[in-house]
């Protein structure tokens, strides 16, 4: 060939590899400017290294550079977060059905077995038939006021002890969880199943039940490396799967027990009527008729979710609204005023009070608002491709809501960072999932089925707290020194408890 020949192919090579190349690219860019902004992910541990031990404030962090919507990538997985109202209400309302499934944990699968529970089921049949018996049957109003005799005399039982300690510091969160622990297994299974006294025998003492579920917290809100890079899955490096494993033996042998006395009494009542909610379940596991089989796992995961989710989660925002209020007593002060004024001196505040007392109501959003107890919410899982706010999401991408964040942004709330429940007087927000802003317990159709449950126990306790004591820290203890640190979970409590000295503000034959 000739040396202008060679030239030609030379330059036609060289043209053909720029289009290749600018082909490439745009096509990339394409992709690029597709997908929310984010960090770039290293290989194999993608952007896990920028989330520190507490991740809801990494991820705030970040979304100050990246903004409200932005994509990273945990391990194997991209990962989508919300930070602001308008984006969580495009996953949770506008595109609800796509975001409605939830990612498998190692969790999910050990904790509640397989996913049978309804926190981690899968979007799908088994799950919609959950729910529909959560909101139709465990958690109609009807339902709930027939168990309000168990919420008014445990609240009584929680008065006594405190009133009986006055003058001491207690440790606040220990009383609420015992509080909200007893009422949550009265009305799930019948009776408190631990026993309190040492004289008493029972499956577990309450120390070990409470440990059970501590450890059950805890480990549906790690972040357990192997769920996020499957291939090292089965090294266990953190040992968390291996705590999984046991505790699942320990839920296994107390539902068994559970199961057996609720099984005896029905077997040996002639005309057996249904008292809690573990014999409304095991009789629904009986019926030939529904869509989807209930199995005796189904029941223990149910079980399961209900004392879980319902225990730590109210007792956790009350010990935060009683720490806010005493870094500013007189919040305690106008709030008193009011329970003076609508209920009196001379009796507890009951359930129907509530409405009435507007002061303790916008406490209860601020708590919210500023300590969300689920500050990511959930995980949800993008079941198709989906575009939110210009941005495409690929099925498969882990969403998270930061509520947390969202209560903080300073185009919504003014001063986010004060405890200023005046900023709810008035206003038309509430914590029911229509107002974005305010999402603590989720919205749309993964949203928390037991959130009347939880704001009645939150209402009561915080209201009658207020009501029945006069509050101070302990005398070696100023307000600069009461801390707000977090530990971050499936909860997010105080990362230290708050102790505190109470005296009672009632008459004394009223404890
Ligand atoms: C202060 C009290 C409570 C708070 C703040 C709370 C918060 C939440 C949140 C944020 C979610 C996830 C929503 C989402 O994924 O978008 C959730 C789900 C759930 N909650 Fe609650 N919750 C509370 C009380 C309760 C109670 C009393 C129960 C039951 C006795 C309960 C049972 C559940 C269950 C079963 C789910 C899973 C729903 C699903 O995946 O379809 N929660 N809760």
């Amino acid at each position: 060939m000739e040396f202008s020949s060679w030239l030609v192919v030379l330059a036609m090579a060289l043209l053909a590899s720029l289009l290749l190349l600018f082909s490439k690219k745009s096509d990339f860019q394409y992709h690029k400017r597709k997908s929310p902004p984010g960090p770039t992910p290293w290989p194999i541990i993608g952007n896990l290294d920028l989330i520190g031990p507490l991740p809801h404030q990494s991820l705030h962090k970040l979304s100050q550079k990246y903004g409200p919507i932005m994509q990273l990538k945990f391990g194997s997985f991209p990962v989508v977060v919300a930070s602001s109202a308008e984006v969580a209400k495009q996953f949770l309302k506008t595109h609800d059905h796509v975001f409605a499934s939830r990612p498998q944990t190692a969790a999910g699968k050990h904790t509640t077995y397989n996913y049978l529970n309804i926190t981690w089921a899968p979007y799908g049949p088994y799950w919609r038939q959950g729910r529909k018996i959560y909101l139709s049957e465990l958690f109609s109003s009807k339902r709930l006021e027939s168990y309000e005799y168990i919420r008014v005399e445990e609240r009584r039982v929680f008065m006594s002890r405190l009133c009986s300690m006055s003058g001491k510091p207690i440790m606040l969160k220990d009383h609420l969880s015992r509080l909200t622990l007893s009422i949550i297994s009265r009305i799930v299974l019948g009776k408190k199943y631990f026993s309190e006294s040492k004289d008493e025998t029972s499956i577990v003492t309450l120390e070990e039940f409470q440990e059970i579920l501590d450890e059950l917290f805890l480990l549906n809100g790690v972040l357990n490396i192997g769920d996020w890079i499957p291939w090292i899955d089965f090294l266990d490096l953190q040992g968390y799967v291996k705590r999984m494993k046991a505790l699942r033996k320990k839920l296994d042998r107390f539902h068994d027990h559970v199961f057996d006395e609720h099984k005896a009494r029905r077997e040996g009542e002639k005309d057996f009527v249904p008292k809690d909610m573990v014999d409304l379940l095991l009789q629904m596991a009986d019926d030939p008729n529904l869509d989807v089989k209930l199995t005796y796992e189904s029941v223990k995961g149910f079980t399961q979710d209900l004392i879980a989710g319902g225990t730590d989660t109210s007792a956790t925002t009350v010990e935060w609204a009683m720490s806010e209020l005493l870094k500013q007593p007189h919040l305690i002060k106008k709030a008193t005023e009011e329970l003076d004024r609508v209920i009196r001196r001379d009796r507890w505040v009951e359930e129907r009070d509530i409405p009435q007392l507007p002061y303790i109501n916008a406490i209860m959003k601020e708590t919210m608002r500023k300590h969300p107890v689920a500050v990511l919410l959930a995980p949800h899982l993008a079941l198709e491709d989906c575009n939110i706010a210009g941005y495409e999401i690929r099925k498969g991408t882990r969403i998270f809501i930061n509520t947390w964040s969202v209560g903080r942004n300073p185009s919504i709330w003014y001063a986010p960072e004060e405890f200023c429940p005046e900023r709810f007087l008035g206003k038309d927000i509430d914590v029911k999932g229509q107002n974005f802003e305010l999402l603590p317990f989720g919205s749309g159709r993964r949203m928390c089925p037991g959130y009347s449950l939880g704001l009645k126990m939150i209402s009561s306790s915080l209201a009658n707290l207020l009501h029945g004591f006069d509050w101070k820290l302990p005398d070696n203890m100023k307000v600069e020194d009461l801390g707000m640190d977090e530990v971050y979970g499936l909860a997010t409590p105080r990362k230290f408890p708050l102790i505190a000295v109470v005296e009672p503000r009632l008459p004394l034959n009223l404890y």
